[in-house]
């Protein structure tokens, strides 16, 4: 069976894309990295990417200033031209805006460093501390137009120790994700390839052409 086209979008070192394109080296493995997109130009994902054989580019979001939309524009753009038929957010720092959501919606997913539904947003681990929590984790989620929210799709869980800090915690649950995000990009991609393929959200493929072709 063919390996579904998967493109990963990041913003910094991207050792989640990393982990992602490892396990798509096998052959059983049903999804192939075809693209990782980041929008910080001096991302350390980049060169990694590069250095694995995948194609690596790089939309700096700066020049768009507010108009995320038109960010978007081009991102769909990078993705559309190479085929993507899945998009996986790894550590990808915008929000994106209900164009890209809708655009790839039961088609994107992203990973967040919390068991959700709790601690949403930023700072996971310093929160799940100043909670006293005995756990933490990282849940995989389809992606949907609120923050953070979404069907979930696998949870990984770690022991919080004495004497964790932020950095400590982030590391252990963070060697979690790198397992769990190949699971569950792995039971899409089959699901995807069971069903035949069926579309995505209302805006898919050619998602810009209701944009008249908005592009840069
Ligand atoms: C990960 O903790 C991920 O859960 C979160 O951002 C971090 C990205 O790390 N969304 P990396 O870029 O994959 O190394």
């Amino acid at each position: 069976m063919r390996k579904v086209r998967t493109a990963v979008l990041i913003s910094g070192s991207g050792s989640n894309m990393a982990a992602l394109v490892e396990a798509s080296k096998a052959a059983d493995y049903p999804a192939g990295v075809v693209l990782v997109v980041s929008n910080t130009p001096d991302a350390a994902g980049l060169a990694k990417a590069r250095a694995a054989g995948v194609e690596a580019l790089a939309i700096d979001h700066r020049p768009f200033g507010k108009d995320r939309e038109s960010h978007e524009f081009a991102i769909q753009a990078a993705l559309e031209q190479a085929g993507a038929e899945l998009v996986a957010l790894a550590g990808y720092m915008r929000i994106l805006t209900p164009f890209l959501v809708r655009a790839w919606s039961g088609r994107m997913l992203n990973i967040h460093p919390s068991l959700l539904p709790l601690y949403p947003g930023l700072h996971t681990h310093r929160r799940a501390l100043e909670a006293d929590d005995k756990e933490a984790g990282a849940t995989v989620h389809l992606v949907t137009p609120s923050l953070d929210e979404g069907p979930l799709l696998g949870q990984a869980r770690v022991p919080i120790l004495p004497g964790d800090t932020e950095e400590t915690l982030a590391a252990r649950v963070l060697i979690e994700e790198h397992k769990l995000y190949p699971a569950c990009l792995a039971e899409v991609a089959k699901a995807l390839q069971e069903d035949g393929y069926p579309p995505p959200g209302d805006a898919w493929p050619g998602a810009l052409g209701k944009h008249g072709g908005a592009l840069g």
